[in-house]
C-alpha cells in the first residue's frame, strides 16, 4: 500500500520510496497541505499547523479561516488568497468566484492512462497506486478531480488533474495547472533549465526572494530556452546530499512553472499549461484533462533526484520496442552533405558506415520535393516542406530500392521528416492554404521560411500519418528523424469556432500525440528520434512517442559536454542523441580531437554526422576502435545509473560515472573541457559502488577496493592534448 487514508482525521499518507506526502480535509472541505519530505513514521498528527489564524489584510472565506494563509494543494481564486490560484474560470454570468470543497475520494491499484496525453505508466499494477480525490464548487456545477499517482519504489509521485462540467452553464477556464504545492517555508534555492538554439539546457542556481520566480514557454513547443522542469533544493545541498524537490511536466507545448514566496515566507510551486495564448471553454458535461507533472523527492542530493528520474522516464515513460534495445551507432547525412547529395552518395556513405561498425544510416533533410520540373528541389531549408514526394533527380530509383541499396553494406536505413511544417512555394500549400496556423486578415510570419500546419484538425492530422506511413510502408525503413524548425506564431484556426480559437496551441500538441500515436502503433518497430532545431522539444512528452530525442544542434564537443551535462539533469543518457562531427566544429569553428569528440558523444547515444569516406588512415582507425569500444560500454551508458563526479557545485563536474545495476561495470570518463595543459594527478572519488566488493581497474590491470575508490579516489591524469579519457572498472569480487 502506498496511499493511507485516516478516516478520523481525514488525512491522506502518500508513501513511496523514502518519501511522504500528506494533506488533510478540513471540516469544511478545504484541502491543506501537510508536509513533504523524507518519509514520516512518526504520528502523522504532529504534522498538523494551526490553521485558524486572522491577519490584517486577509479575508476570511468562513469564520476564522483565510485561504490567504493556508496551505493548500489546489488553491481557488477570488476568495481572499492573494497568492496565484491554480485555477481560473469565468463563470457565465461573467463571475471569476470559485472555491472547492472535498467531496469524495477513491483509491484505485495501477495507474490509468491520460486522455489523448502522454503520461507515467507501470506495467505492473503494483507498482503504483493511485488517489482521485473528487473536489466541487456546486455554484456553479465544477467538479474538479485531482489525480495522484505513487510510484511505491521510485520516489516519485504524479500529480494532473480533471475538470468536469456538471452544471447547465458553459465555464470558460482560464488557467488549469497540473499541480500546486505550497511549502511552509522559503528557505530553498531555485533550480532549472535555460539556454536557446544551440546552447540548451544550462544549469542555473538562483535564490528565492519574495515575489514570484517563473520559466516558461508561449512558443507552442516545451523550448530550446527553458526546459519544462525545475527544482527547489535546500541552501545546503549538494550533488550527493541534502534535500531536492523536482518537478517535471509530462508536456511538449506551452507551459509555465513558477515559485512564489508570499507575505510569510511560504512558497507555492505550480506547474501546469501555460494561461497565456490558452483557455477552455466546456460545455455541460464536457471535461477537459490536464498534462501530468512527475514530482520527485531526494533526500540525497541533486544525482539522487536525477537517477530516479533517469530509472522512471526509462522504463515508465518511454514505450517501445526500443525501450529495453540498446540504441544502433548511426551516421547521420547532415553534417556531411547537407542537401548536396545523390542516392549513389547515400549508398557510399552507407558503404563507408558499415565498414566502421556503424549500424544504421540516416538520410537527412533534402531527399524530396521534387515530383516534376514545377516544383522546386529541397535544396534550401525555405522550399518544398509538404511535398513528401522523393526528388527523382537524387533518388531515381525511390525510397525502397534506395534503403535496400544502404541494407546491403550491412547498416539499417533511416529517413527525416518535417511532417507538421508546409513551405508557402509548394503544392500542398497552394491546395489547402487554410491548413495553416493562421489568424484571419492577418498576415502570416514566417520563420526558417515556413508555416505550421495546423494539428487541430482531423484532416491535417491524417494527412501526415498518411504521407509518413506511405514511406514506413516499405518495411524497409528502420528509423525516423522527426524535425520540428519553427515555434508558433499568429496563432489562430479556421476549423475552430471564435470562442474555441484560445484552444489552439493545447490542440496542436493534442493534435501532434494523436499523430504520434497511430505512427508508433503501425510501426511498433521504427526507432523514431524526436528533433526540434535540436533541443527545442526535448521534454518527457515526447518520449512517450519518441525514446530517442536530438539533444542539440551544437555538436561542438566543449559545447555539448555543458548541454548534456544540464540535461542529464531530469534525462537519462539512453534518450540524448550525442554525434561526432568534422573539425572545425560547423557551429562554433572549434578544433577538437577526435578522441575528445568520441569520448564526449558517448555520454548518449554514439553518432557520426560527418563527410566518413573523406577519413581515411589512422583517423579511419581510430573511428573504428572508437564504435569497437563503444559497443562494448553501450549497455552501462544506456542502462546503468549515472553519477556526476567532482565537486558538489552544481555544474562544476569534471566527469561521469556511469554503473551497471548490477554495480559490475563501471565506467569514468573525465575531461578537461578547457584543454588546459601542465595538469596535475587529480583523486577521482567514484560513487555508487558495491561498498564490500574489490575492482580491477582495466586499463593497468590494478585490483583496488571500493572503499578505497569511494572514499580515497582514483588516481587520475587526464591527458594534456586530448583532454579526455574513458576508464573502464570490473568488480572482480
Ligand atoms: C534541424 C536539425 O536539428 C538538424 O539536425 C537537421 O536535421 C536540419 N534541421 C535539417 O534541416
Amino acid at each position: 500500500m502506498a496511499i493511507f487514508f485516516e478516516e478520523d482525521k481525514k488525512l491522506f499518507h502518500l508513501t513511496a520510496l523514502n518519501t511522504s506526502y500528506v494533506f488533510q480535509i478540513l471540516d469544511a472541505g478545504e484541502v491543506v497541505h501537510r508536509y513533504w519530505g523524507r518519509k514520516y513514521t512518526g504520528n502523522i498528527c504532529e504534522l498538523m499547523l494551526k490553521d485558524f489564524e486572522s491577519r490584517a489584510f486577509s479575508p476570511e472565506h468562513r469564520e476564522g479561516v483565510s485561504l490567504d494563509l493556508l496551505l493548500q494543494e489546489y488553491p481557488s481564486s477570488q476568495y481572499g488568497d492573494f497568492r496565484e490560484p491554480a485555477y481560473e474560470i469565468v463563470a457565465t454570468d461573467g463571475s471569476m468566484m470559485s472555491l472547492l470543497k472535498y467531496k469524495s475520494h477513491r483509491i484505485v491499484q495501477g495507474k490509468a492512462k491520460l486522455e489523448e496525453l502522454p503520461a507515467t505508466y507501470s506495467d505492473d499494477e503494483n507498482d503504483v497506486q493511485t488517489l482521485y480525490l473528487i473536489l466541487v464548487d456546486e455554484v456553479i456545477g465544477l467538479e474538479i478531480e485531482l489525480q495522484y499517482s505513487v510510484f511505491e519504489r521510485k520516489n516519485a509521485i504524479t500529480r494532473s488533474v480533471r475538470f468536469i462540467n456538471r452544471g447547465d452553464d458553459d465555464i470558460d477556464l482560464q488557467r488549469a495547472f497540473s499541480m500546486s504545492i505550497d511549502f511552509d517555508h522559503s528557505d530553498f534555492k531555485l533550480l532549472h533549465l535555460a539556454g536557446a538554439w544551440a546552447r540548451e539546457r544550462s544549469i542555473i542556481v538562483e535564490d528565492l526572494e519574495p515575489g514570484i520566480k517563473s520559466i516558461q514557454s508561449r512558443r507552442g513547443a516545451s523550448s530550446h530556452q527553458h526546459n519544462p522542469f525545475m527544482a527547489l533544493i535546500n541552501k545546503n545541498t549538494t550533488e550527493d546530499n541534502g534535500d531536492v524537490f523536482g518537478f517535471s511536466f509530462v508536456y511538449s507545448g506551452n507551459f509555465l512553472a513558477q515559485a512564489e514566496v508570499d507575505q510569510f515566507d511560504k512558497t507555492r510551486v505550480q506547474m501546469g499549461v501555460n494561461p497565456s495564448s490558452f483557455s477552455w471553454l466546456l460545455e455541460s458535461g464536457e471535461e477537459f484533462q490536464t498534462p501530468e507533472v512527475v514530482m520527485v523527492y531526494s533526500c540525497s542530493g541533486l544525482g539522487g533526484m536525477s537517477r530516479t528520474y533517469h530509472d522512471l522516464y526509462r522504463e515508465n515513460l518511454c514505450r517501445g520496442w526500443y525501450k529495453d534495445k540498446v540504441r544502433p551507432v548511426l551516421a547521420n547525412s547532415w553534417e556531411a552533405m547537407y542537401f548536396d547529395f545523390t542516392s549513389d552518395d547515400i549508398v557510399a556513405f552507407a558503404k563507408s558506415a558499415g565498414e566502421l561498425g556503424i549500424e544504421l544510416v540516416v538520410m537527412d533533410d533534402g531527399w524530396f520535393g521534387k515530383r516534376d520540373q514545377k516544383l522546386l528541389a529541397r535544396d534550401v531549408p525555405s522550399s518544398s516542406l509538404g511535398d513528401w514526394y522523393v526528388n527523382s533527380n537524387k533518388i531515381p530509383e525511390g525510397i525502397a530500392e534506395l534503403a535496400k541499396k544502404v541494407q546491403q553494406q550491412g547498416v539499417g536505413f533511416g529517413i527525416w521528416f518535417e511532417p507538421e511544417m508546409v513551405s508557402p512555394d509548394s503544392d500542398l500549400f497552394r491546395l489547402h492554404p487554410d491548413w495553416c496556423i493562421q489568424v484571419e486578415g492577418r498576415s502570416m510570419c514566417l520563420s526558417r521560411g515556413q508555416h505550421i500546419l495546423d494539428l487541430t484538425r482531423k484532416d491535417v492530422c491524417d494527412y501526415i500519418v498518411k504521407i509518413v506511413s506511405d514511406v514506413l510502408g516499405s518495411g524497409l525503413v528502420s528509423y525516423v528523424k522527426w524535425d520540428m524548425n519553427r515555434n508558433m506564431s499568429n496563432i489562430g484556426s479556421k476549423a475552430l469556432p471564435k470562442k474555441r480559437q484560445r484552444e489552439v496551441p493545447h490542440r496542436y500538441i493534442l493534435g501532434l500525440y494523436s499523430v504520434l500515436e497511430r505512427l508508433i502503433t503501425a510501426f511498433p518497430n521504427v526507432l523514431f528520434e524526436g528533433c526540434a532545431g535540436g533541443g527545442g522539444r526535448f521534454d518527457p512528452g515526447m518520449l512517450q512517442y519518441m525514446p530517442q530525442l536530438w539533444t542539440s544542434d551544437n555538436t561542438d564537443a566543449i559545447s555539448r559536454i555543458g548541454i548534456q551535462i544540464g540535461t542529464s539533469v531530469v534525462y537519462p543518457s539512453i534518450v540524448m542523441g550525442c554525434h561526432v562531427s568534422d573539425v572545425p566544429n560547423h557551429q562554433t569553428g572549434r578544433v577538437t580531437s577526435l578522441k575528445f569528440r568520441g569520448d564526449v558523444a558517448m555520454m548518449g547515444n554514439l553518432g557520426y554526422e560527418l563527410d566518413l569516406q573523406k577519413i581515411s588512415g589512422e583517423k579511419r582507425k581510430e573511428i573504428k576502435e572508437q564504435i569497437r569500444f563503444y559497443k562494448d560500454i553501450r549497455e552501462t551508458v544506456q542502462f546503468g545509473d549515472m553519477y556526476w563526479l567532482g565537486d558538489t557545485d552544481y555544474g562544476k563536474v569534471i566527469g561521469v560515472q556511469y554503473i551497471s545495476k548490477d554495480k559490475k561495470n563501471v565506467l569514468v570518463f573525465i575531461y578537461e573541457p578547457f584543454e588546459n595543459p601542465n595538469l596535475s594527478t587529480k583523486m577521482v572519488k567514484l560513487k555508487g559502488l558495491n561498498s564490500k566488493a574489490t575492482y580491477l581497474l582495466l586499463a593497468s590491470n590494478v585490483m583496488t577496493s571500493a572503499q578505497q575508490l569511494m572514499d580515497v579516489g582514483l588516481e587520475v591524469k587526464i591527458p594534456a592534448i586530448d583532454s579526455s579519457m574513458f576508464l573502464q572498472l570490473e568488480m572482480i569480487y
